[in-house]
């Protein structure tokens, strides 16, 4: 009889910082289990690379997750669901390690919008490489047929971030810039996506610049939730997921860097551990 694996962390994989944000929605929701957060920093942003260098660099990181211990591993960074996840759960988990699970925040976040919409007109906001895939897109035509998506890319929104520029007020000029372009496209549009991690640390600004009546939609809420009734559906999982209420962190940077942004996101003190992949 085959024996029961050991317990081991939620991996929670994010090209950089960005997937602290969902990280977080995901704490509020499920504060028992451990997590393996993981930022590779070095090699961050992801946004403007091609498909194979994302599934690369997203596979090395599931896998060293894997190697930690994690039986299941979300992947909290748009690009890295857009551009990997599939491929991951089609071509790499049934052939290497058939009974670990892989997730992304991209489903999960279509299936909010499509309860939120009134008008079935919504926005999306995201990295230039997500928008590319069009993979919100094509969620939305098949979990949510009749709602209209409007992919805007958002080029300078995830380095305003990154260079800790998100609250100067320089960025309102390209906070706007991008809100315009969109609701221009689709005036109808009554739900806008933040489709990317950083965007929640642009929340105030953008929420400034959104006209009255269009809801903004950030995914940490939505994948903590959405975590919690996968857990719930599959016991089996959930039994492999360790229950001891930590968080531990690494990162593919300098520690010292990580951990004092890491504070932005987390609004607490940060430790992690540099990784090489
Ligand atoms: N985490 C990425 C995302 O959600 C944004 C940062 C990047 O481009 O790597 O798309």
């Amino acid at each position: 009889m085959a024996s029961t694996p050991k317990p081991g962390r939620i991996g929670v994989f994010d090209s950089g910082y960005g997937g602290l944000t969902i990280l977080k929605g995901i704490l509020d929701e499920l504060p028992q289990y451990d997590y393996l957060y993981l930022g590779d920093n070095a090699r961050a942003p992801y946004g403007g690379r091609s498909f194979d260098i994302v599934f690369d660099f997203t596979r090395q990181a599931v896998e060293e997750l894997f190697r930690r211990g994690c039986h299941l591993v979300i992947l909290a960074c748009n690009t890295a669901s857009a551009k990997a996840l599939r491929s991951i759960q089609q071509h790499v988990l049934p052939v290497s390690y058939p009974d670990r699970r892989v997730l992304g925040v991209i489903r999960p976040t279509v299936e909010a919008v499509g309860e939120i919409t009134k008008s079935g007109h919504v926005g999306l906001l995201a990295t230039p490489g997500t928008v590319r895939s069009h993979s919100y897109r094509m969620e939305v035509e098949k979990l949510c047929p009749g709602v209209e998506i409007t992919e805007q890319a958002c080029p300078m929104w995830v380095p305003l971030v990154e260079t800790g520029e998100a609250l100067s007020p320089g960025a309102d000029y390209f906070v706007q810039k991008y809100i315009d372009e969109v609701m221009t496209q689709d005036p109808d549009i009554d739900t806008l996506v933040l489709g990317c991690t950083h965007y929640p640390i642009l929340l105030s600004k953008i929420k400034r610049h959104v006209p009255e009546g269009v809801q903004i939609i950030s995914q940490g809420d939505i994948v903590g939730k959405s975590l919690k009734e996968y857990l719930s559906r599959h016991p089996e999982m959930d039994a492999k997921c360790s229950k001891g209420g930590t968080v531990e962190f690494l990162t593919t940077e300098n520690a010292e860097s990580f951990d004092g942004f890491a504070q932005l996101f987390l609004d607490c003190p940060v430790s992690s551990q540099r990784i090489t992949l």
